[in-house]
């Protein structure tokens, strides 16, 4: 079997959130320390730039996001950890790569047919209202993330799966017209991957204003856990956790004999208020030590740098040979 190579995209928008760390962090940092594994992982700053042209807040998520995976203990040893934007490669692959995409392929990404449609929908003089051509183009630049470092597997959401669809059609493109340089990737979805349900119980997320931040101080995230909608049903009165969104982000904390000793306490009638305080108590034993890690690491953002400058020189160690490649390839070296 051929060396497997994952590659895992962070794109810098917003406060990590609990829903982040249960779908995204957890497993991604568990993947970082599997001997097996490493891989890429980066910080998507420039896909950030598309929706977010604010430059303060766009500094302090890329500083939240990388504090919060260093904290929660992403392996920097085995995976490359990096800035999309230290890797200037990448931003002279993607003009190359776009001068081999087809428009009208980027015409059926999912993410710009949304705009174009909510404009018609609203009536809208011009159905490009709106829309940049950072957005109408960003898969290049995801093709480019991905194919730069030849990787063959990247884990996303199933929203994402086009983009790597896109991804392989750009690289057979390229490699049809310049020669076989470019591998081919694939996506994985994880079906079970866990979606976890916010404080109104949609799914938690930042577009909803429903989320529970990952690391406030105690009070506060006692404070969000209180907030989460129950039923009227009262203390001594049986209650269903199946669909229930409180036991839901319990059980997403909890080890399994946790998670079964709530369902009996559900069964036993326990009270929401109590429910709520010991989903509290669960999930602040959890961050309490990353917790501080992350305050540390957001007052001394020094030593987030210096992580990230040693992730970007490994990783222009690779990219640059890849360019050079690319260069000859297409004619201008
Ligand atoms: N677009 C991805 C998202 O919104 C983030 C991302 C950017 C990414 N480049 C990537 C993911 C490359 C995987 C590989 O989630």
């Amino acid at each position: 079997m051929s060396k497997q190579t994952w590659l895992t995209g962070i794109t810098t928008s917003g406060t990590p959130h609990l829903g982040n760390y249960v779908g995204a962090i957890r497993p991604a940092v568990e993947a970082s320390r599997n001997p097996e594994r490493g891989g890429f992982y980066f910080l998507a700053d420039y896909h950030a730039m598309i929706k977010n042209q604010d430059p303060v807040l766009l500094r302090d998520s890329r500083q939240q996001i990388s504090a919060a995976w260093l904290a929660l203990g992403l392996d920097t040893e085995r995976a490359t950890f990096y800035r999309q934007s230290d890797i200037p490669e990448i931003m002279e692959m993607t003009w190359m790569l776009t001068c081999l995409t087809a428009k009208g392929l980027m015409n059926r990404a999912h993410a710009y047919k949304a705009v174009v449609q909510e404009n018609l929908d609203n009536e809208a003089a011009d159905p490009d209202k709106g829309i940049t051509m950072g957005l109408f183009s960003y898969p290049i630049l995801m093709a480019a993330d991905i194919l730069m470092f030849r990787a063959t597997h990247v884990p996303v959401g199933r929203d994402q799966t086009q983009h790597l669809e896109m991804a392989r059609d750009i690289a057979q493109r390229f490699n049809h017209h310049y020669g076989d340089l470019l591998v081919m990737p694939q996506a994985v979805v994880d079906d079970k991957a866990s979606v976890l349900a916010g404080l109104d119980g949609r799914k938690m997320s930042k577009s909803y204003g429903n989320t529970i931040p990952l690391f406030e101080t105690a009070r506060k995230l006692r404070k969000s856990i209180m907030k989460i909608k129950t039923n009227s049903q009262e203390p001594g009165e049986p209650k269903d956790p199946e669909g229930n969104t409180l036991f839901e982000i319990y059980e997403a904390f909890a080890s399994e004999e946790q998670a079964q000793a709530m369902r009996q306490a559900y069964a036993d009638g326990i009270g929401w208020g109590d429910a709520k305080q010991q989903l509290f108590e669960l999930v602040d034993g959890v961050l309490a030590e990353p917790r501080q890690r992350y305050d540390e690491l957001m007052a001394n953002p020094a030593e987030i740098d210096a992580v990230l400058n040693t992730g970007a020189e490994k990783a222009r160690a690779l990219s640059r040979p890849m360019l050079d490649e690319m260069r000859r390839a297409v004619g201008v070296a």
